[in-house]
């Protein structure tokens, strides 16, 4: 009777334990499957708080690097700001084998061949401005622009890409709201 009982009770304290060490594990998931799953659309309003968080995360991701030209002194001219390559600056060297960027690392050439850096500015013609939210978002899921063109490096939407939605539409919301520069980049 009391084996009975010792057994019962050792019985109840392994399913308590077991339960425990799976909610734990769960809450684990939980946790880390947050950090990768999209935010709902609901919480990515188009607000001055979201284009603010945009802004920052423009800097963090270092948008301005590639997509903005070099003043001498090798700073981003804010006065170009986001307008990708400007006609007439240098072309990068052709190495065979090697990658190589121009003094103002808005074109880049590698084995793929030669990249310029886009207006992703919001004017109309010739930047991102008739873009819709659903566009910016699959483009930076995917490389795969509205046009249909494939991203070459160095834009690395390979890891752009797995920001939230909530992040990837800060980010629109700020470049949404930045001066729209004339600059047609050619392909
Ligand atoms: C290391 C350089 C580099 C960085 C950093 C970079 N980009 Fe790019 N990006 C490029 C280049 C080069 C292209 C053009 C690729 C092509 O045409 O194949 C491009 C293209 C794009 C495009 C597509 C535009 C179009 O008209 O198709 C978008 C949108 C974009 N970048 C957004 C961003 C944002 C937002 C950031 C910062 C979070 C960023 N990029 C950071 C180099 C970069």
């Amino acid at each position: 009777m009391a084996r009975h009982l010792l057994t019962g009770l050792a019985m109840i304290v392994l399913i308590l334990f077991g339960g425990l060490v799976g909610y734990h594990m769960a809450r684990q998931k939980s946790a880390s499957a947050h950090l990768i799953r999209p935010l709902p659309a609901a919480a990515t309003p188009a607000s001055a708080a979201s284009a603010a968080w945009g802004s920052q995360l423009v800097l963090l991701g270092g948008c301005n690097d590639c997509h903005t030209t070099k003043l001498a002194n090798g700073q981003p001219n804010m006065a170009d700001m986001l307008a990708g390559y400007q006609p007439g600056s240098p072309m990068p060297p052709a190495i065979p084998g090697v990658v190589t960027g121009n003094p103002q690392l808005t074109a880049w050439r590698g084995p793929w061949g030669l990249t310029l850096s886009r207006n992703i500015t919001p004017d109309k013609q010739t930047g991102i401005g008739t873009w819709t939210l659903a566009q910016f978002i699959h483009t930076m899921r995917t490389g795969v622009d509205p046009r249909g063109r494939a991203l070459l490096p160095p834009m690395n939407y390979q890891n752009l890409g797995r920001l939230p939605d909530a992040d990837l539409a800060a980010i629109y919301n700020y470049l949404m709201s930045v001066k729209p520069i004339h600059n047609l980049v050619h392909d």
